[in-house]
């Protein structure tokens, strides 16, 4: 019987910080303008964290609204997952601290380190749970505060960050064509200077070199990541397509990792998906890595654009480098 289970998003669940940061802001502090990051990227506003509010506060608060959507309680969870490159903490990890923040006592609680592919690489991680009979609730949650990495004299980096957490609930489905149908994973360690945060690790530990040298800090080759970002977008969605053996036409909504929306419009190109089959939402909300994606899902899912039946592609990629995708029947 466990041959034929799949795993199903049974529940969606997003939280952003309060505080909203216009591109107007960056202009008192940065050589640059709104005109300049909206026109490059595509971004208005992002939102950021302020007093109060962590990584785990916002992928807890996400959590709870998926498993409210998906009718469970923390008592009915197996496993909480969170993708994050971000943490509460370097240790321990940061879904413990949402297992703690959500009382799910005992339950298993790991992270998952991919940046901005962190929750399609989780949510192929944790389809191996669901398949093998393993695991029958999972919680698997993208939260991201890069604002609190960021470089903010670094114009090329700064502006494109937000802070945000999304979540979904996965449950088993024998029901044929339902649930995660399809996922691939790939890194390729070579382009780790690509995006990095140089020190705070074993290689360079904090000293007051390391923090007055700004080494804590996203350091990002961006030209390079915008070329690597088209080539495996595109990559991923003619990959996707071909495993599922399906067409732009049976596709409802892709689900972009919220990157670029010059990237994510050269990519969707190639294969002349319409844009109304390509969910943003970068404009009010930059990109927020691990969160980007399950965050997207669920506004799309609350706008009614998403829903029961839908056959939705993810397409991330990320530090690592790395880039990931799925296809998931809802
Ligand atoms: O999840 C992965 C995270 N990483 C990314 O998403 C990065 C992907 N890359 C990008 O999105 C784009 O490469 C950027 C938005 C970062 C930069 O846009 P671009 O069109 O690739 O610009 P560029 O790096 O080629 O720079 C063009 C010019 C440069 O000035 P000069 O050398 O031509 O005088 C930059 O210094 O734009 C300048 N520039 C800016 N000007 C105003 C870079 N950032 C800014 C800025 N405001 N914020």
């Amino acid at each position: 019987m466990t041959g034929s289970l799949r795993a199903a998003i049974t529940g969606v669940g997003s939280a952003v910080p309060k505080r909203v940061v216009p591109n107007a802001e960056f202009e008192k502090t940065l050589d640059t303008s709104d005109e300049w990051i909206t026109k490059r990227t595509g971004i208005k506003e992002r939102r950021l964290v302020s007093e109060g509010e962590t990584t785990a506060t916002l992928a807890a608060e996400a959590g709870r609204k998926a498993m409210e959507n998906a009718g469970i309680t923390a008592g009915d969870l197996d496993l909480i997952i969170c993708a994050t490159v971000s943490p509460e903490m370097p240790m321990p990890s940061t879904a413990c601290f949402i297992q703690e923040i959500l009382g799910a006592t005992d339950v298993p609680a790991f992270d998952i380190s991919a940046a901005c592919s962190g929750f399609v690489y989780g949510l192929s991680v944790a389809s191996q749970f669901i398949e093998t009979g393993k695991y029958k609730r999972i919680l698997m949650i993208g939260a991201d505060c890069l604002s609190q990495v960021a470089d903010f004299t670094d114009r090329g980096s700064c502006i494109l960050f937000g802070d945000g957490a999304g979540a979904v609930v996965l449950e088993p489905t024998s029901e044929p064509d339902k649930g995660v149908l399809y996922s691939v994973m790939h890194a390729n360690g070579g382009g780790w200077d690509y995006i990095h945060v140089p020190a705070g690790g074993s290689r360079a530990p904090t000293t007051l070199e390391t923090i007055d040298q700004k080494q804590h800090f996203v350091k990002m080759r961006g030209r390079d990541v915008y070329k690597f970002a088209v080539e495996k977008m595109q990559w991923l969605l003619g990959d996707c397509m071909e495993k599922c053996n399906i067409t732009v036409d049976d596709v409802d909504m892709v689900v972009p990792h919220q990157v670029n929306i010059r990237i994510i419009e050269s990519a969707t190109e190639k294969y002349n998906f319409p844009m109304e089959k390509v969910f943003l939402n970068i404009d009010r909300m930059g990109n927020t890595s691990g969160a980007s994606i399950p965050l997207a899902l669920d506004e799309a899912v609350r706008q009614g654009k998403i829903g029961p039946g839908s056959t939705v592609m993810f397409v991330a990629f990320g530090a690592g480098l790395t880039w990931a995708g799925a296809v998931v029947k809802m």
